[in-house]
Order: C-alpha cells, then structure tokens, then sequence
C-alpha cells in the first residue's frame, strides 16, 4: 500500500466530513471568457485546479485542446461552453444552459479581448468598431446576461480586464486605448449601481505579458504595413520595438491568474488591480505628474532612438 493511500485512511471520518463542507462553501462556480489561451487558459486552469466550478468558455471549441491539457496537469475538472461575446445568442444559450445546471454564477471573469495596432488615420472604421465590439460591448454583453441572475441572490463579483493601455496610451493603439478607458468608465459606473445589489465590480490592469495576444493573435490596421502611409516608418518602428520587449519579457502571466483567484476570495477587493509592479509604478507617474511631463516621458520612452 503506497503511502499517500496510508495517510488518506488515517484521516478520520469527522475531518473529511469538514473538508468536504468547508469545500462547499468555498467552491464557487465562475464563468470566464476566452479561455482558449493567455490569462483566460491559466485563470480557468488554476481555478479548477483548487476546487471551483469553472465554466470555461471560448469562441471556438476546437481551440479545447490547450486548456484541456492544462487542466489534466493541475487536477480539476472544467466545464466548456462556445461562447462568442459579441454574438448574443451563443451568450443567451451559454447563460442559460449554466444557470440551469448550476443555478447561479458567483463570479464572472470578462477576459475575452484582443488589441489592434495602427495609427488612426491607417484604421478603417470598421476596425476601430470591431475593437470596441469586442473589448467593450462584448463585456457588455455577457455581463447584461449574467447580471439579473447575481441580482436575484444579492450576491456576485464582475472581474474585468482591463490594462496599463486603460489608463495610459500610446501612438498606434488608439483603438484599443479607446475600448480599455470605455471598459474602466463603464466598469466605475456599474460599480456603483450594482454595490446596492450586493455585486462587486472590479478591474484587473496588466502591463506586458507574453501571450498569443502579441503574436498568433496580434492584429494591425490593414494599412499598417503599407509603404506609402505617411506613418508606414513610425509603425514599423513601434511594432518592433513592442515586440523586441515582449520577446524579452519576463514577467510570468500566471501572476495575473493569481490576482484573479486572490480577488475572488477577497471581501473586499479594491477597485483597481495592478498586478505588476512596472505598470503600478506607471500609474503612480500617471496619476501625480502634470500631463505635459507625463507625456514627454512616454514619448522619450517610445520614441528616443527613432531614425526617420
Ligand atoms: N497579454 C498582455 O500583455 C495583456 C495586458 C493587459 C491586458 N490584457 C488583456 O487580457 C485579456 C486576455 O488577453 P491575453 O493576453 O490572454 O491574450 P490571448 O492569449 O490572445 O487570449 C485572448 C482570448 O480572447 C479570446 N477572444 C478574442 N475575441 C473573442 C470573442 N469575440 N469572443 C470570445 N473570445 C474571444 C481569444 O479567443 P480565440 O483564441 O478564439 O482568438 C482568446 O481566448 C484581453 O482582454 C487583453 O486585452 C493582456
């Protein structure tokens, strides 16, 4: 007999009993978007691992294999539903389907995003709308068909996921800039009109972290690559000089899955997280340097060793 089999029957009845109540009381059954890769994947995988009921959705199931895998590593067990946030009806048939098998949503991690570079006058409209669709009206979305089920038991948390580019911003992201600030504007305000109903919203803020979002998942303004744009230099400049520091980066992603389990358990979780201690350092300077000085420091930052 091995020992961890030994240890198990030396437990006694009484004990596992707890364990099994105090369980209960801890799971929770949280519902995540885009968990097919990135922060999503190790969030839905790191929940599971410790006991929660994770709905686990992604836009395209044949996608599964990664977190699947991720999650036989850790232990656990997920639930997969498709889930697109900007089409409505695959939202209405998840909610559904999950309310009817697990009667409530504790927590709702609104993860799902992308970001597209480009200068503005190189986005097309429909760019710059398809962006907002899915960073902004897609949280819009899933929280509109989450939201009456919380409120109907006073209970619920809303985790959204912002960025450091949703409290600051830089050339050749405006697009995605502009979907962030809406996502914290919208955030701060539910905020409000949902604390009465026993609901927490919250945001998470991120700085750089290598996920597919910089490469496999990255996109660009069809014009950014076009030689005769009046920006194609400045471009070119910027997408290297993002991805020579992505690709040097070392920041590990499953710290912000941390800060999301440590925000689930937390009573009382702030408003704002950061969680590395670049982009808490960048918001601090954002928030105590007048804007000129502000700016002139992202500037020199992006911009110092640019040849023309
Ligand atoms: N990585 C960073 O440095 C960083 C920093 C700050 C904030 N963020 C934010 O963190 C979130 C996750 O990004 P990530 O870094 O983990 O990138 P990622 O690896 O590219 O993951 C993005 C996830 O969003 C999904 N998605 C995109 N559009 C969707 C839609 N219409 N409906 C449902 N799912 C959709 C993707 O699904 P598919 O596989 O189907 O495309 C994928 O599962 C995003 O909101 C991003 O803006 C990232």
């Amino acid at each position: 007999m091995s020992q961890g089999h030994r240890s198990f029957q030396a437990v006694s009845c009484d004990v596992v009993t707890c364990d099994v109540v105090t369980l209960m009381n801890f799971s929770k059954t949280i519902l995540i978007t885009g968990t097919s890769s990135g922060f999503g994947l190790l969030t839905a995988a790191r929940l599971a691992s410790h006991g929660h009921q994770v709905v686990a959705t992604m836009r395209n199931l044949d996608k599964k294999n990664p977190l699947l895998a991720e999650v036989h590593k850790r232990g656990g067990t997920v639930d997969l539903f498709q889930l697109d946030v900007t089409d409505k009806k695959s939202i209405q048939a998840a909610v559904q389907a999950i309310v009817a098998k697990y009667h409530h949503v504790d927590v709702l991690v609104n993860n799902a995003g992308y970001g597209i570079g480009g200068f503005f006058e190189d986005l097309t409209d429909e760019e710059i709308r398809q962006q907002m669709e899915v960073n902004f009206f897609g949280v819009q979305n899933v929280t509109r068909a989450v939201v009456p089920f919380m409120r109907e038991r006073r209970s619920g948390k809303i985790i959204n996921t912002s960025s450091v580019a949703g409290f600051s911003t830089s050339p050749a992201f405006g697009a995605y800039n502009a979907s962030k600030w809406a996502l914290e504007a919208f955030s701060e305000s539910l905020r409000y009109e949902l604390s009465p109903w026993g609901i927490q919203v919250l945001l998470i803020e991120p700085g750089t972290y290598k996920t597919k979002i910089f490469h496999e998942n990255a996109r660009y303004a069809k014009k950014f690559d076009d030689p005769s744009s009046p920006y194609y230099s400045h471009s070119q400049f910027l997408k290297k000089k993002v991805l020579d520091f992505v690709d040097h980066c070392r920041k590990d992603p499953e710290k912000v899955a941390a800060l999301v389990e440590k925000l689930i358990h937390s009573p009382h979780p702030a408003f704002r997280n950061i969680p590395d201690i670049e982009s808490r350092m960048l918001f601090m300077l954002r928030k105590t340097l007048p804007f000129r000085l502000y700016s002139r420091f992202i500037n020199t930052a992006l911009f110092a060793d640019f040849k023309d």
